[in-house]
This record gives structure tokens, sequence and C-alpha cells, in this order.
């Protein structure tokens, strides 16, 4: 059975038993404790927290998820997908655990002509969580499973939780056994490979607080209803139905490992190793193209960061399989073909997600080959030393700076016959890893665990937001919190933040900066600089009291700071005109990627199909951005259905959830777009808008920067005051200046080289000098100096070898010495009748290079090497001589 029809009759098993069909949320939820989407029920916390009312009692999705956790497993295991699909029914308050049991086992037991997976009930084992025997028993007594075919499991397995604070509750998980031939007998908690998990059914009636281990957390209550959750494995699903192996194997990843196949020549099931190659570019392509569907883009940090690590390994298993030329596109292009049929915007976005993965290919190509040449230093830097570990700290750099993964490092230092310091490598990690983290937590203190503003939320429902037309407002508090805790009242000094049952204030949204202002009670000032949204619906004030106390229940004057609110109302404005500019100028693949709306400037990313926007678009763009505030347009702003906005053609943001009604911010024919923002109401009042800047912030997202208004008017001064004074300086009008500083760095190149030049020649022509002092040595001409200053690596060889011409046909040896800061080159030559003799360059160098704590080695005739102390050139030269007076 297809992949697509396994989702299908799915959906259709819960529709019709009167589940509402819910799309599959974007991977990029507004989690602060998610990464990705890696559950059905993310998108439905909400309800079974009770933080929003569940618009229908009963619900089914098949939801988009990714889990990276597993990473290194892929490709060696059976069943382990970065990306895949969860099938799930949900319950809230509805039906509990007897109605998902028989949902479950009639899916999977009724025969594929009446709609089921046709699953052998005689091979279904399942576990309980061990005190749950209501569960054990609905198990015998609907589907007939008999108790040895039941297990019960610890809190570790069978009770579920999102890993932090939020719903949970026992679960019961439902395993196919795929037969003797894939393991031991003994059920799922003997052995998962043989027993294979395909649902897992969550009683989801308790909620959890952060921190515990995965089989001791705390429970800290009852959710207010009883709910159902489950998850089941579409991929697993297929892989049994479809008889074959693995995940890997199934109808819609599969095709991306015939295509490697073709590129690489090589056959997938001839070698184990290469089997896990092409498992991995068929993991890992799905999820990286997926990933991007969504909206991200490659970056150094978060999802971005796992998105590279994904890419950069497809392309680094293509190498391994000997692919020379790009492949990131072509594995794209499969993808997208086995997944549009339930993804189509994956065929309209293709643009966007094919340039993106196009330019993280290119980066990390270049990557390969700055890196491999740090790479090699390292190599020679080791070998010189006389060591055989490639020093973690290196190892490290290669990573952190060139994006070298460390099973790269690992093996092309294994081919180099070195091994890797991976305990400091490993170390230098985690400290970046804690490094990390600690900024994550600090940007966003207190902001994990909703747990403080969730019985305000309960006691007073959401806060009125009145910011769009009023900037002071009366309003009463309704909460306050000090370090993370409720608090009755905050008196002078103290850091706080204020809940209250409306405000004009704005929280930091959608790129839109929070305004500034103050609260003013009766009695107390707080003066706010800070508004965030922690949980949906409740806008939090942050500030300190000033002067006063303020109390729950006062009642409140909330005033907006005007300017400052003023001023980022004309940069967001700003930034949907050269959005709609970009758009305009770069066709519609430019897609948004983010955005900055701060007083008086902006920063505008998107992805970029064709690289830098050349400065004549930039300026024709800033332009037409211009010529449209003089036009003066009204800025309308409306609610409408989700449906209209999509028909009126409104831009909208990857990863953004709408709800059914939206937000139009509409600037006529130019730019329409959903947006929560604040905006002027006409666009004149922006003044002007000044483009500064456009550069690359990683690969395939450009970042614009542009200041409005006064802001934009001053940096014009700024600007014009610095070029008069260059002009002043270089006695040039303006316009002359680009041709005058070319001729005048023309010149200094010139000069450059010259002085260089004639360095050179200088130390060169003391080759006869040298050569006329040498002094005899038992019989042979001696030149054992330290070479003039600056002169090294070719010079010092090419000053020797003429030295030792003017040597003649005497017998002579010419051992010169450079030093460098703290080290220090040699260069020993022999003439023909000194070889003669029996001295050879390469043999003579262990005399003496000890004293320079170095080595070296060569021909007969010219030999080289290098040290660490340039201290001891003068006991070199004395060695040497010594060693030649003793013959
Ligand atoms: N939330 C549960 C899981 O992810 C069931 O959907 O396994």
């Amino acid at each position: 059975m297809q992949t697509h029809e396994i989702a299908r009759r799915f959906t259709d098993h819960f529709t019709g038993t009167g589940h509402t069909r819910v799309a599959s949320a974007s991977l990029i939820l507004d989690d602060p404790t998610l990464l990705f989407v890696n559950a059905g029920m993310v998108q439905f916390k909400p309800y079974f927290l009770g933080d929003a009312p569940a618009p229908y009692p009963r619900a089914t999705s098949i939801q988009k998820c990714v889990r990276t956790g597993d990473i290194d497993e892929v490709g060696r295991t059976t069943r382990h997908n970065t990306f895949f699909q969860m099938a799930g029914n949900f319950s809230f308050g509805d039906y509990f655990k007897e109605g998902a049991i028989e949902h479950a086992w009639r899916l999977i037991t009724s025969s594929t002509s009446d709609g089921g997976y046709g699953l052998d009930p005689d091979r279904i084992w399942v576990t309980v969580f061990h005190d749950d025997d209501e569960a054990a028993g609905l198990w015998q007594r609907i589907a007939g499973i008999p108790a040895e075919r039941i297990q019960r499991r610890g809190m570790a397995d069978n009770y579920w939780s999102m890993g932090v604070a939020g719903p949970c509750g026992p679960c019961s998980e439902i395993y196919y056994d795929r037969g003797p031939q894939y393991g031991r007998e003994g059920g799922p908690v003997v052995d998962e490979d043989r027993y294979l998990e395909i649902w897992n059914l969550v009683f989801m009636e308790k909620e959890r607080a952060a921190g515990g281990t995965k089989d001791d957390f705390p429970i800290i209550g009852e959710l207010p209803a009883k709910n159902i959750d489950t998850g089941l494995g579409i991929e697993r699903v297929a892989y049994l139905l479809q008889g074959v192996d693995n995940v890997y194997e199934t109808d819609l990843v599969r095709p991306v490992i015939t295509r490697a196949e073709e590129l690489s020549g090589r056959r997938y099931g001839a070698s184990h190793e290469d089997d896990v190659r092409f498992r991995v570019i068929a993991d890992h392509a799905r999820s990286g193209v997926m990933i991007i569907g969504d909206g991200v883009t490659p970056s150094n940090d978060g999802r971005g960061y796992v998105l590279r690590r994904l890419l950069r390994r497809i392309v680094r298993s293509s190498r391994l399989l000997g692919v020379q030329e790009p492949v990131l596109g072509a594995f794209a292009e499969v993808v997208r073909d086995e997944m549009a049929p339930s993804y189509p915007e994956l065929v309209t976005d293709f643009e966007r997600i094919s340039a993106v993965v196009r330019a993280e290919e290119e980066a990390f190509l270049q990557t390969l080959t700055a890196g491999s040449r740090i790479f090699d230093v390292a190599v020679a830097d080791t070998r010189r030393a006389g060591g055989t570990t490639l020093a973690g700290d290196q190892a490290f750099q290669l990573h952190d700076t060139y994006g070298f993964p460390i099973d790269l490092t690992l093996e092309m230092a294994a081919e180099a016959g070195l091994t890797v310091d991976q305990d400091r490598f490993a170390a230098l990690m985690t400290e970046q890893r804690t490094r990390a983290k600690a900024d994550a937590a600090a940007r966003k203190t207190g902001h994990h665990d909703g747990s403080v503003y969730r019985p305000l939320l309960d006691a007073h429902g959401t806060t009125t937001f009145l910011g769009y037309t009023e900037l002071a407002a009366e309003g009463t508090v309704v909460g306050l919190v000090v370090d993370g805790a409720a608090v009755p009242a905050a008196s002078e000094g103290q850091q706080v933040e204020v809940v209250l049952d409306r405000t004009p204030f704005y929280a930091e949204a959608g790129g839109q900066q929070a305004d500034h202002g103050v609260l003013r009670t009766g009695s107390a000032i707080v003066r706010i600089d800070d508004v965030q949204s922690p949980v949906a619906g409740l806008r939090v004030h942050r500030g300190t009291v000033e002067a006063g106390t303020v109390a729950v229940d006062d009642a409140v004057v909330a005033e907006v700071d005007v300017a400052r609110r003023a001023s980022i109302s004309r940069a967001h404005t700003a930034t949907h005109l050269v959005h709609a500019g970009v758009r305009g100028a770069l066709g519609t693949a430019a897609a948004q990627a983010g955005s900055l709306n701060a007083p008086g400037r902006l920063r505008f990313d998107f992805t970029s199909p064709s690289g830098a926007v050349p400065a004549a678009a930039l300026a024709e763009i800033e332009e037409e951005v211009n010529t449209k505030l003089q036009e003066n347009r009204e800025v309308e702003t409306y609610e409408t259905s989700m449906d209209e906005a999509r028909r009126l053609g409104a831009m909208m943001l990857f990863g953004e959830k709408y709800g059914d009604r939206v937000r139009v911010v509409d600037m006529g024919d130019y730019s329409r777009e959903l947006c929560g923002g604040t905006h002027v109401a006409r666009t004149g009042e922006l003044g002007i808008v000044k483009v500064l800047s456009e550069a690359s912030i990683g690969s395939g997202v450009r970042r614009v920067e542009a200041l409005v208004g006064n802001d934009a008017l001053r940096q014009v001064s700024t600007e014009h005051l610095l070029l008069s004074q260059i002009s002043d300086q270089l006695k040039a009008r303006p316009d002359e200046l680009p041709d005058r500083i070319a001729a005048l760095v023309e010149r200094l190149r010139t000069a450059e080289r010259d002085l260089e030049k004639h360095r050179a020649d200088a130390a060169l022509g003391a080759a006869g000098a040298l050569a006329d002092g040498a002094e005899d040595v038992a019989g042979i001409a001696l030149v054992a100096v330290a070479a003039p200053a600056g002169v090294s690596g070719n010079d010092l060889r090419a000053l020797a070898a003429d030295v030792r011409g003017r040597l003649g046909d005497r017998p002579g040896v010419v051992a010169l010495f450079g030093t460098d800061g703290d080290k220090v080159s040699f260069v020993v030559a022999t003439t023909a009748a000194a070889r003669d003799r029996g001295l050879a360059a390469g043999k003579l160098i262990p005399a003496f290079a000890p004293a320079v704590g170095g080595r070296g080695g060569g021909k007969p005739d010219l030999a080289q090497g290098g040290g660490q102390n340039p201290a001891g050139v003068p006991d070199a030269i004395a060695a040497l001589r010594s060693a030649l007076a003793a013959g």
C-alpha cells in the first residue's frame, strides 16, 4: 500500500467518525520549547492545557514532523527518519481510553478491502503503563489480545510528555511482530527491532513541570479534561505494508536512493558502508526540502544549523560515494515529485527551495576547499613537531570556522595516517554548547515556562489590544510578576512585569519592536521598556517601578511613547514597501525570511534566487519606494477571511500560523500583506527611505538595511560631510574622487613592488661579499652566517646557490640561517668538489640543527630545514665548523 494511501485511509477513518480534519501545522511553530514540530499534538497544546477552548471535540491530522536527536542513527537502523509524518486522532475532553483503543484497533486490523490496513491481529502486541489496569483490560475486552501479549512498562517508555513543562499522561503503544527472522522472542520489552512500534496512544490527563529525568519528572496536577493524543508513524506502517526492509526503502524515500545510484554509478545493496550513505542521503534530502519548504534557511545556529548539517551530510555522503558534481538540486527534485501529492506547495515554492540548496552546496564546496587547506597545514604542523595526533583545538577550529564536520576531519586525518584528539574536541564542543544555551536563556528570560502567566489568562482572558487606534488608555492591573513569581504589589526600584486587562502597548512581534512608555496609577509610575507575549493572547509589560507602589486591581493610565511608536510605524510601513520593491525587481522567488522594524530603521531579509542584488537594481528599488511615498498612498488595514486574503493576493510568511480571520495591510495594488503590526496612515509620512546596504547573511539569504525619515536625512548629511572632507584632503571635486583614489592606490602598489624588489636585490647582492668572507676549515671553504634581514624561503635558497657558485671549483660548504620571529630556517649547499670529498648537504644537518631546536633534510647538493630557536644560530654555526674540522 502506497504511503499516500496509508495517510488517506487514516484521514477517512477518522473524518468518518466525527473528527474534524485539521491541516498539518508548519514545522516551525511559535513554541519556544521546540526547534521543530515533532508530534501531531503540538498545534493542539493550548487546547489540552485549557489555554484556549478547542474549536472541535475531536480532530485528526497528518502532521509533518522533524526529530534530529538521533541523526547519527539514520541509515544504520531500520527505522530512524529525521522527517516523518505522524497521523493522529485527538479528543479534547470527548472520548477517552476506550474510544482511542477501539478506533486504533479497527483501523489497523480491518481488511484492506474494508478501508483498513489489514494487519494480522495475532501479531499485534501492546504495552501499557505499569499500573494502567484499565487500559490492559480494554485491550483484552475490545481487541481480544491475550494477557501475554500485553506488556507493562515504566515511566521512561509509557508515560508521554514533550520533555518540557506541558501536558502529559500514561500511554499505550502498539507493536507489530515482524517475525522470528528479525530478532528474539519476548515482545517489545525484549526487542524493538523485531517488534516494531507503529502507534502510540496517549491518555493525556496530567500536567507536568520542567525538570526531572525521562523516568522521573514532576507532575503538578490534572488537566482541565481527559484527552486523547495519538501518533501513528506513517512511514513505519508503509515499511510493514510494502514488505521492504526499512523506512528508507518505502515508496516515497527509495527514489532518492535510485537517483543517487544513477549519479554515483554505485549500486545500493552492494556494501554496508555505501548503503548507510545512500540512506543518509535519502532521509536527509527529504527533511532538508521539507524544512526549507517551511521557510528555514541554513545558518550557524538553531533551526538553520540543523538544516545546514542535514544538507552538508548529504553532500559529504555523496562525495564518499564518489560523486564530485553538485547533487542537492537533483535530490530536491526527486523529493518534490514524491511529496507533492500531499504537499503541493513544494511545487509552487520549488524555485526558492532549489535556490537555497544550490547556494548552500556552493558555500559548502568552498568550505571544503578552504578547510582542506587549513587541514593540510595542521597535518604538516603535526608531522613537523613529530606528532601523530591532530590537536583537538585544530579539529574544533575546522568545525567552528570552516564548517568541517568532525567525521570529515577524522576521515581525512586517518588517510594522512594521523589520529585526532577527540576528547579535547568534545570538551570544546561542550563549552560552545553551554555558551549557546546560556545565550538563548538570557534572550528569553522567564519565557520558557508559561505557568506563571496561564492563571492570569484563565482568570481574566486575553489582553485587549487598543494600540491600532489609541496611544493612551485606561485599564486595570490584573497581574504582577517579579522574578518569575506572581506578586500582589511591587514598589519603587523593582523590576516588574505588569499584565493589564487592556492596553495600547504593542508587544514585540512580526519583527516590530515593542513600545516603550509609562503606566501611571494614582500613586505609582512604572516605566516600561519592553512588552512581550509569552503566552498567546497575553501582553506582558516589563519595566521598573519609578515611584510609589503598584498593586493588582489598581486602575492605570497606560501611555505609549508616541515618538518612538511613530518612528517604528514608519519603519514598518517602509519594510512593506521595500518588500514589494524587492519582489517587483527580483521576482516572487525573493521571499521574506525575516525583518526588523526599529525606530527609524529597518532590516529586511529575503531569499535571493540569483545571489547579490546588483547596485543598479538596489538604486531602482529605492527610487521606486520613494515614488510611492510621494504618491502619498493611503495605508488601509482591515480584517478579512484567510480565503479572501488569498484571493486578493496578499503576501504571507512561510511558517507563520494564521487563524481563519486575518489582518491585511493594504497600499493599493503596490503592496498587500498579512500583518499584525502598526503602520502610518499615508505613505507620505515616511518622508524618505534611504537604502544603506545589501549583503549576504547566510546561504541564499540577503539582507537590505534602510533608514527612514529624519534618520535617513541625518545619514545623507553625514555622508555628505565626509565626502567634503575627503574632497578637501585630496584637492579634488567629489565626482573626481573615485578616479583620484584609484590612481593613488595604483601608485602605492607600484611603490611597494619597487621597494620589495630593491630589498631583494640588495640582499642577493650580498653574495659576493659572503663568498669573499669564506673561512678555511680543514681545507674547506666555509660560509656559515645568519642571512641578511628579510631573506627567507626561495630567496634564501637562491642566495645560498649564488654564494656556492662564487666558490668555484674549491671544496666549499655554504650554510645560511634566516630568522623570522621565533622561527629559524636554514639552507645548506655544497660545491661539487666538497661532495667529491664525501660532504653531503643533507648529512651535515644533524650536526648543527639541534642547536636551533630543529631538523631538516635534503639532497647532497642542497638541503634545508627549520627550527624554533633563533638564539641558537651562533651555536649552530660553531657546531657545523667543528663537524667540518673533525673531518
Ligand atoms: N504525542 C505522542 C507521540 O509523539 C502521540 O502522538 O508519540
